[in-house]
């Protein structure tokens, strides 16, 4: 694939490197602060409830279009590089995939969907419940996942026989599709899009439920419970991940002018009024 931080040049040239850094930087005590919320209050129980509480989609009913225009209201407290609404990234990413994927028109809908489940915010979630990296709850925490060895120590799940080791209320490689992630927006977007028959192909399900499960598309942990169809997949993850993390700059699009393409695309695979 080709290399979009060729294309972009993020924040006047800013190195791939000089992403998520979760050492230092202007806006670590926000991240470190949403982490510890998170990885304090995420356990089995609570994400069942969730998927209980969210999965009758009666929150708001909208176009997508309209969900998009609401995350100008969200700036996301878990990231380390952006300061700026998250309605910008959605068009950021999506142009980055069109610029490098241009003959694949439902993958640049993939850019502009990928972080809408972020309305949970506007339906009152704490971001902790939302926004950041993801991982399984029901097994021990990995080394990879962000802040591990100093956020999960109030965590109850992590003194429960039943989800405490490795692979805790697991099977080996019993496939992510039946792993209960910690609850955010990938989760809630994927089930989204099923509930209102996204006519998209699978990998683009597969790309949003789990774009934000970093300790295993780049970490490479947690590959005890992966299937064959899960390692399939992974690269279309991470050819995602490419765009969703190296477009990320202040030098903010005009998305005025990008509407009406994503506007076909949206009419094309996911057209109307949705249910969220
Ligand atoms: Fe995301
Ligand atoms: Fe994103």
């Amino acid at each position: 694939g080709s290399d979009p931080s060729q294309i972009y040049q993020p924040d006047g040239g800013k190195d791939k490197e000089n992403f998520r850094n979760y050492t230092s930087g202007p806006l670590l005590d926000r991240v470190y602060t949403t982490y510890k919320l998170m990885h304090t209050h995420q356990t089995v129980d609570f994400v069942r409830k969730k998927h209980v509480e969210f999965g009758g989609f009666s929150f708001k009913k909208m176009t997508v279009m309209e969900a998009v225009d609401l995350l100008d209201g969200l700036v996301d407290e878990s990231d380390p590089d952006v300061d700026f609404p998250n309605s910008f990234h959605a068009f950021q990413t999506a142009e980055g995939i069109r610029k490098a994927h241009p003959d694949k028109d439902w993958f640049h809908l993939v850019g502009l969907l990928h972080d809408l489940g972020k309305v949970l915010v506007m339906a009152g979630e704490p971001q902790w419940s939302v926004v950041g990296d993801t991982f399984p709850v029901g097994c021990r925490p990995q080394k990879s996942v962000v802040f591990w060895d100093s956020t999960f120590q109030d965590n109850p799940d992590i003194k429960d026989p039943r989800y405490c080791t490795e692979y805790g209320m697991y099977e080996p490689h019993c496939g992510l599709e039946n792993v209960l992630m910690s609850w955010g927006h990938d989760e809630y977007m994927y089930q989204m899009m099923k509930f209102n028959k996204f006519s998209l192909p699978p990998e683009a399900f597969y790309m949003i439920r789990f774009h934000s499960f970093y300790p295993w598309h780049t970490g490479g942990d947690y590959r005890h419970l992966c299937s064959p169809h899960d390692l399939s997949m992974l690269p279309w993850v991470q050819e995602f991940n490419k765009f969703d993390l190296y477009t990320k700059s202040e030098d903010l699009p005009d998305v005025s002018e990008l509407r009406p393409y994503y506007q076909s695309l949206i009419d094309k695979y996911c057209p109307g009024i949705l249910r969220w």
